[in-house]
């Protein structure tokens, strides 16, 4: 299959294979979305975040656009391709018959919504009122990658209604406590009920036949059980990390590096009885290294252990927040060129380097990494 930038094409199996076209996220407009059930079950207790919302400050929004913009033109200096999505007014209200909120969230980070599987792109179902209509921003390129490639497919996922049936209301509450949310998060007592399917993108890690996802605050089972109806031809496995007490999206805590190695966050380990299926095929797991920071940037969502949200560019090749010291030391070590990507300013709107990234291209096909079953 070949490929050049002028040219879209939609191809892209796995987290690993060299890396041709992307899309990178934008701050502008980034909202702290007003309260609402599964987004007050993941602030954290003790988060400068907790009753605040409306549109986040623009000396920030600057200094988060910078830092995605020379990150931007890191990924292009090595011949990759880069889209940007269209930005909306995220400080709006925008309701369904069903509910209502007062804005919405922002587009830093395409990984959260789409999920692209070979020749598809997928939009997510989003767990988040606030998140509902962030689609729309990606919607210009989608349409443009689906009358430039003849082999796209542009899927969205069954919108979900979102209503409290949705929501356990015994999170309601921002007095929990983290022993408590560690209890039923290992229980697998999560938010979000099985009312109907719920998934976030970047709660998929995408391993060529297999698909590995996680079960936690942002997608449920039955988000699962849709996934693998929709994928037939892949293995679709459900995943959890007792250890979390905000368990959403897998890319903080279980991230393939290339075929057969994967970094897990040692707070968050993969529980015996699921290790199984990676050993006996061969795969490594290795405890990630710790974060070089004790707390998240003020007014962010995330943990520390965006640390380890890096973007593999290719197996031999990864791109690395610039501080994160350990981290960039322990991927030398595994063999890897790493390039140090300054990035803390962009995390409190969406995540790392990861996060803020949706694949378009990566060379290469679907292949079979776990041929015992
Ligand atoms: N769930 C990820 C974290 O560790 C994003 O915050």
């Amino acid at each position: 299959m070949s490929w050049s930038p002028d040219k879209t094409k939609v191809n892209s199996w796995n987290e690993w294979d060299p890396l041709k076209h992307i899309i990178v996220g934008r701050a502008d407009g980034g909202c702290i979305p007003p309260p609402e059930p599964a987004l007050d079950a993941k602030v954290p207790e003790e988060s400068d975040m907790r009753g605040m919302f409306g549109p986040r400050p623009q000396h920030t929004v600057d200094a988060a656009n910078e830092q995605l913009d020379s990150f931007v033109s890191i990924l292009k200096k090595r011949g990759i391709r880069v889209d940007r999505p269209d930005p909306l007014d995220f400080n709006q209200p925008t309701a369904t018959p069903d509910w209502q909120t007062e804005t919405m969230f922002g587009c830093m980070p395409p990984r959260d919504v789409l999920l692209t599987i070979g020749s598809e792109i997928l939009e997510a179902t989003m767990s988040y009122r606030c998140r509902w209509f962030e689609y729309l921003c990606y919607r210009p390129l989608l349409q443009r990658f689906y009358n430039e490639d003849p082999a796209m497919r542009h899927e969205a996922a069954p919108k979900p209604r979102l209503t409290d049936a949705d929501y356990r209301s015994d999170y309601l509450s921002d007095r929990i406590g983290v022993e408590k949310r560690l209890q039923w998060t290992a229980d697998k007592f999560f938010v979000t009920t099985d009312e109907e399917p719920l998934f976030d993108a970047a709660d998929v890690l995408r391993m060529g036949r297999d698909l590995v996802v996680q079960h936690g605050f942002t997608t449920n089972l039955k988000g699962i059980d849709w996934l693998a109806r929709h994928f037939p031809d892949h293995r679709v496995r459900a995943v959890n990390f007792p250890g979390d007490p905000y368990p959403i999206h897998i890319d903080a805590t279980f991230t393939p590096l290339r075929p057969g190695l994967i970094i897990n966050n040692p707070q968050r380990r993969l529980p015996e009885e699921q290790r199984d299926y990676f050993l006996r095929n061969d795969w490594e797991i290795v405890d990630a290294a710790p974060p070089a920071h004790q707390i998240p940037p003020p007014l962010c969502y995330s943990s520390v252990w965006l640390s380890m949200n890096v973007l593999v560019l290719d197996p031999k090749t990864v791109c690395v927040e610039a501080s994160e010291v350990y981290q960039m030391e322990q991927l030398d070590k595994l063999g890897f060129e790493v390039i140090p990507v300054p990035f803390r300013d962009a995390y409190a709107f969406g995540g790392g380097l990861h996060c803020a990234t949706g694949d378009v291209y990566r060379e290469g096909d679907c292949q079979d990494y776990f041929p015992k079953q």
